[in-house]
């Protein structure tokens, strides 16, 4: 029996490659190039931890956002190569079969997700611009993942989940979670956007996490695909019973063997690998010590970019696993970010010039604490999760750390220099990754048995 029959496109992939590489080269160039271009337009700012006060570009993010939409429209063509080729010869084809043929689902799936990728480009732009309010750029995102989720819909995508075995007797094997499925997945959109831009403010640090999710999707699209059969052998023999019924690493493109699942992941790789070129051509110029700034463009679109593929490629709940340091840092944001605990304009870590350390920054607490954010601050301490200044007699919170996972990393590892932390945070993105990797091919076999 034919594995995948017939061969999904795979030519375009290589085609993908060679439109990522020149990605990376035109983003290496243009950067620098156009550097000067923002700072004439007033789009500039201080690395809040260096002792020089010199302008930087900022928003550069505009010129990946730009680079990576636009080779991903040119692509278009060669995304629907093979159903061009097939037609070529055909003499002349009957009215109407050829229009019934062409795959308009897979075009309106790649044109929606251009569609939210330009209103997350225009969101970024506008608030690296204007410094829009929290509460007017949470429900953007959402708005703008309709498109994508219209043609979620139009497919009739799968609301299913899967229920662990030990919530089966209450709940069956499947819940169909219907109309919440569609919030889940807009919410999506959201969190990836803003998840990204709430943990940045060290050099390299919003590139390098959309780089490293962006890989982590890669690898896990590529394991979808329909390699030859020795490639899959070795790792077959690892399998456990959770492989094969699961749908584990090598038998998850077999096991379902259809075009469809290799088509969605060719997707995703067509729309992951420019993305990849482009953060790293930007991260050469924002690495320590940084050249230009992303600004949010970089981390709305790129954020957007993985929702619309964890949409439409259908592996939403996989790419949650990718975002584990992003999760942990919203989850410890949440009191500063809804008013529980003031919030700083800017909550990066400390800069100490004398010995070009970072320490753990602070948010001070001008009135004494509620009862309510005395408990939760004095619960994030015992965790080691923030540090507490107390007032000496009363013992009343004065100030805690800012919470964020940079903060954490200083707590917990001590001061460090910038270079060092952002490194701390890459490995941390990676071991993230890894283990959304044994979660979602190894441990999954004990949660779920199909
Ligand atoms: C988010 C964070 C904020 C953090 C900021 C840093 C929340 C709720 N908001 O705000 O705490 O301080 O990002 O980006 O968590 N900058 C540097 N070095 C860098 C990158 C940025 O000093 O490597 C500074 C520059 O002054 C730059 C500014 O941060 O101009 C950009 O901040 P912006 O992206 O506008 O902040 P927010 O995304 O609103
Ligand atoms: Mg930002």
């Amino acid at each position: 029996r034919p594995l995948f029959d017939p061969v999904p496109p795979l030519p375009a992939l290589y085609t993908s490659v060679g439109f990522s590489i020149f990605a990376f080269i035109t983003t290496i160039h243009l950067v620098p190039a156009l550097g000067p271009a923002f700072v004439k337009a007033g789009l500039h700012g201080r690395d809040l931890l260096k002792t020089y006060s010199t302008a930087i570009p900022e928003s550069l993010g505009l010129v990946c956002a730009s680079v990576y939409i636009l080779l991903l429209m040119l692509f278009i063509p060669f995304a629907f190569s093979s159903f061009i080729l097939d037609h070529k010869n055909e003499s002349k084809p009957q009215e109407g079969i050829s229009v019934a043929q062409f795959p308009h689902y897979q075009l309106s799936v790649y044109l929606s997700s251009l569609l939210s990728l330009l209103i997350a480009t225009i969101l970024g732009f506008l608030d690296d611009v204007f410094d829009i309010r929290w509460r007017h750029k949470l429900p953007i995102p959402i708005i703008a993942s309709i498109p994508v989720l219209m043609v979620y819909y139009a497919e009739r995508g799968n609301t299913h989940v899967v229920v662990p075995l030990p919530l089966r007797s209450l709940f069956g094997t499947l819940v169909n979670l219907g109309p919440l499925y569609y919030v889940y997945m807009s919410l999506l959109s959201t969190f990836a956007t803003n998840s990204i831009n709430i943990l940045a403010g060290i050099n390299g640090s919003e590139v390098s996490q959309a780089l490293i999710i962006a890989l982590s999707v890669i690898l896990n699209d590529l394991l979808y695909l329909p390699w030859p059969m020795d490639f899959r052998i070795p790792l077959h023999l690892l399998g456990n019973k959770a492989e094969v019924e699961f749908g584990g690493v090598w038998s998850a493109g077999m096991a379902h063997g259809s075009r469809e699942l290799v088509e969605r992941h060719l997707f995703s790789l067509y729309f992951m690998m420019p993305l990849v070129a482009v953060c790293l051509g930007f991260l050469y110029h924002n690495w320590y010590p940084a050249r230009v700034f992303p600004g949010d463009t970089l981390c709305y679109v790129s954020g957007m970019a993985f929702a619309v593929v964890g949409i439409q490629a259908h592996f939403s709940k996989t790419l949650l696993l990718f975002f584990i340091p992003q999760i942990f840092n919203f989850i410890l944001s949440c009191p500063q970010l809804f008013g529980l605990v003031p919030c700083p304009r800017h909550r990066v870590p400390r800069f100490d010039p004398e010995t070009n350390l970072l320490h753990p920054s602070k948010a001070v607490l001008v009135k004494p604490p509620s009862r309510l954010t005395s408990i939760v601050l004095h619960a994030l301490a015992a965790f080691g999760l923030t540090e507490l200044t107390l007032h000496q007699t009363t013992g009343s919170i004065l100030e805690c750390t800012n919470l964020t996972i940079l903060n954490f990393f200083l707590i917990r590892l001590g001061p460090m220099n910038e270079k060092r932390l952002v490194q701390v945070l890459m490995c941390s993105q990676v071991a993230g990754s890894i283990f959304a990797f044994v979660v979602r091919y190894g441990l999954a076999g004990l949660v779920y048995d199909g």
